[in-house]
C-alpha cells in the first residue's frame, strides 16, 4: 500500500503567518501534480509529507501511520523527496558514491547500493558519468543526478519539486519517462510544476494550490477546463488548449495529438456564423 492521507493540516513559519491552511486531502496511485503561483506554500507543503517539517496542527499519514510518530530517518524509508534546487541535495564529489548514499542510508547492502544507483543512473541517462564530480557538471545533469539519488531508494513514495528546472526538451523528455515508468511501477508519484505544458501530457490529477489552500483538485483535464479560477491563480492553461481555444473551440485539449483529433472530428467547433 502507499497512500498519504492528509487531515486539517494548518502550517506556519512565524506566528500569524498562515502558510498552509486546514488542508484536507488525500493521494493514491494515480500521478498528481501541484501546481500554483511562486510562495503558495508547494515546497513547505511538500517537506510536511517528508517530514522535515512537522504540522502545527492536523495531521500527515503515511500508509495510515502519522508522521508524528516516525523519525525522519524511517520515513525515509517510505518518501522520496527530489529537492526543488539540486546544489541543496548534493554533496559528495563523485556521482556514484552521491546517488549510493541514500539507499546505503537506508540500510541496502553496499553490493544493492551500488546497484540501484548504476540503474537509476541508466535511467537518467548518465550512467557514463559515474566517476565525475557533480559539482563539474551542468545544473541540468545535478537534476538528474538529485532524481537518480531518490530513485535509487526504491520508495513507494516519491515527491519531486520542480524536476524540469534547467532542463531542455530532451530532458524534460527524459523526466516525463522516468515520471511515468516510476507510476506505472505502482509508486505514488506527487510532483511540484510550473510547466503548464508538462503538466498536460504527463499527470492524471492536478492540484492547484494558491494562498496556503487547495483551490482547485481534480482530473486534469477538468482542471484545465476552468481558465478563469486558473488565472485567478495566476496560472495559464497550456500552449496547445490556449491555442485551440483562440481559434474560438471550446473545452480543453491537453496535448498536440488531442488538438489534431478533435479539429479532424469536428468537435469543439465553434458555430458557423450565417
Ligand atoms: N524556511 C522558511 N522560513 C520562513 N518562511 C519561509 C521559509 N520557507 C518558505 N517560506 C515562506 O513560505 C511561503 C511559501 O513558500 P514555499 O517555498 O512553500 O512556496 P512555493 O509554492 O514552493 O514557491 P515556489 O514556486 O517559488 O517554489 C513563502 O511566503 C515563503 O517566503
Ligand atoms: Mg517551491
Amino acid at each position: 500500500m502507499n497512500k498519504i492521507e492528509i487531515r486539517k493540516l494548518r502550517f506556519h513559519y512565524s506566528a500569524g503567518e498562515e502558510i498552509l491552511s486546514d488542508i484536507s486531502l488525500d493521494f493514491d496511485a494515480r500521478s498528481t501534480a501541484i501546481i500554483g503561483q511562486n510562495g503558495a506554500g508547494k515546497t513547505t507543503f511538500v517537506k510536511l509529507l517528508k517530514g522535515l517539517l512537522q504540522p502545527v496542527s492536523g495531521d500527515v499519514l503515511i500508509d495510515g501511520i502519522n508522521t508524528r510518530d516516525m523519525t525522519v530517518a524511517g520515513l525515509a524509508r517510505h518518501v522520496g523527496l527530489v529537492f526543488q534546487n539540486p546544489n541543496d541535495q548534493i554533496f559528495k564529489n563523485k556521482v556514484l558514491d552521491e546517488v549510493m548514499f541514500g539507499p546505503s542510508n537506508i540500510g541496502q547492502s553496499p553490493d544493492e547500493a551500488r546497484a540501484s544507483a548504476l540503474a537509476a543512473l541508466q535511467m537518467v541517462g548518465l550512467a557514463d558519468k559515474q566517476a565525475e564530480n557533480p559539482y563539474d557538471l551542468s545544473l541540468s545533469e545535478r537534476k538528474l543526478i538529485s532524481i537518480a539519488s531518490i530513485v535509487a531508494m526504491h520508495t513507494d513514495i516519491i515527491i519531486f519539486d520542480e524536476p524540469t528546472i534547467a532542463q531542455d526538451h530532451a530532458g524534460k523528455e527524459r523526466i516525463k519517462a522516468i515520471i511515468r515508468e516510476l507510476a506505472k511501477q505502482g509508486k505514488l508519484v506527487l510532483t511540484i510544476i510550473h510547466d503548464m505544458d508538462f503538466v498536460a501530457e504527463t499527470f492524471e490529477r492536478t492540484l492547484v494550490f494558491a494562498e496556503g489552500k487547495v483551490l482547485l483538485d481534480g482530473p486534469t483535464r477538468e482542471v484545465y477546463g476552468l481558465p478563469g479560477i486558473l488565472k485567478q491563480s495566476h496560472l495559464e492553461p497550456p500552449h496547445i488548449t490556449q491555442l485551440y481555444n483562440r481559434i474560438g473551440c471550446q473545452g480543453a485539449v491537453l496535448t498536440v495529438e488531442e488538438f489534431i483529433a478533435a479539429r479532424r472530428a469536428g468537435t469543439g467547433r465553434p458555430p458557423v456564423s450565417a
